[in-house]
C-alpha cells in the first residue's frame, strides 16, 4: 500500500477535475425536481460531465451500470438510477458523482432536500455535511489520518446518529480509489501521517438510526437496515502546507 503524492502539475489537473465536478453537481441540483426519475438525474449529470470532454468514472466501474449514484431516503449510497423510480416532494436525494479529466479523478457527493422535508431529515443532512467540515479541521500536514476519522465519527454520534462502517473514503488521483482508506469513525491505529500533495475523498455516510446497512438484490444499492434516512456528503480534498483545499467546492 502506498499513498501517492501529487506533483504541482498533477495538482493543477486535480483542481480542474474538481472544478468541473462542482459544476456538474450544481447543474444536477438545479434540475432536481419532484416528478422526475432518478434516471433523469443520471442523464443530466452524465451530459454535463461529457460536455466538458470528461469521462464519468463510475460508469462500468466494477460493473456499476450508470454515471451518477442516486440514493433516495433510506438508500445510503450506490443507488442505481431507474426510469421507474420517481423522485417525490419530501424525499432526500444523495447524488454521488465522479469524473476523469486528463487522467485525473474527482469524486463528490451531496444530499439534497426535494421541496419541504421533515425537520429530522434537515437535521441529518446538516449534521452529515458539518461532520465533513469537522473532519477536515485535521486534514493538514503533520496530522494523522485517524484524527479526521475520529472527528467525523464523534460529531455525528453526538447527535445519536449511526455512522456507516462498511464503506469508507479513500485516496484519489489517477485512480478513483487509492490508498489510504478513510473510515468515518475512530480507529485504533493512527493511520498515515498527512503530507502536502495528498488528495483524499472524504465522505461521511450517516444514518438517522442504526449504523448497520444491507445490500439490495441488485448487488449495489446500500440501504439502512432499520429503514431510517441516510445522508452522504463528500469532497475531494488536497492536503497543503496550511489549510486543506477542497477541490470540489469553491464556496461552503
Ligand atoms: N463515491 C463513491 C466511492 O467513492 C462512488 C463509487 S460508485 C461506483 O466509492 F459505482 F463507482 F462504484
Ligand atoms: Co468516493
Amino acid at each position: 500500500m502506498s499513498v501517492s503524492i501529487k506533483s504541482t502539475r498533477e495538482i493543477e489537473l486535480m483542481k480542474e477535475a474538481g472544478r468541473l465536478l462542482e459544476i456538474t453537481h450544481k447543474e444536477m441540483e438545479k434540475a432536481l425536481k419532484p416528478g422526475m426519475s432518478t434516471m433523469d438525474i443520471n442523464r443530466i449529470g452524465e451530459e454535463v460531465i461529457r460536455s466538458y470532454g470528461c469521462i464519468p468514472s463510475f460508469l462500468n466501474y466494477n460493473g456499476y451500470p450508470a454515471s451518477i449514484c442516486v440514493s433516495v431516503n433510506d438508500e445510503v449510497v450506490h443507488g442505481i438510477p431507474d426510469k421507474n423510480h420517481i423522485i417525490r416532494e419530501g424525499d432526500i436525494v444523495s447524488l454521488d458523482a465522479g469524473l476523469i479529466y486528463k487522467g485525473y479523478h474527482s469524486d463528490a457527493a451531496r444530499t439534497h432536500a426535494v421541496g419541504e422535508v421533515s425537520p429530522e431529515a434537515k437535521k441529518l443532512m446538516e449534521v452529515t455535511k458539518q461532520s465533513f467540515f469537522e473532519g477536515i479541521k485535521f486534514a493538514k500536514a503533520g496530522h494523522h489520518l485517524h484524527e479526521i476519522s475520529a472527528a467525523i465519527g464523534a460529531y455525528a454520534e453526538s447527535f445519536g446518529y449511526g455512522v456507516v462502517r462498511d464503506l469508507v473514503g479513500h485516496g484519489i488521483g489517477t485512480h478513483l480509489h487509492e490508498d489510504p482508506q478513510i473510515p468515518n469513525f475512530a480507529q485504533r491505529r493512527r493511520g498515515i501521517r498527512l503530507v502536502p500533495g495528498m488528495t483524499l475523498a472524504i465522505e461521511p455516510m450517516i444514518n438517522a438510526g442504526t449504523w448497520k446497512v444491507a445490500w439490495l438484490d441488485d448487488d449495489w444499492t446500500v440501504v439502512t437496515e432499520d429503514g431510517s434516512l441516510s445522508a452522504h456528503y463528500e469532497n475531494t480534498v488536497l492536503i497543503t502546507d496550511g489549510e486543506p483545499e477542497i477541490l470540489t467546492l469553491s464556496e461552503a
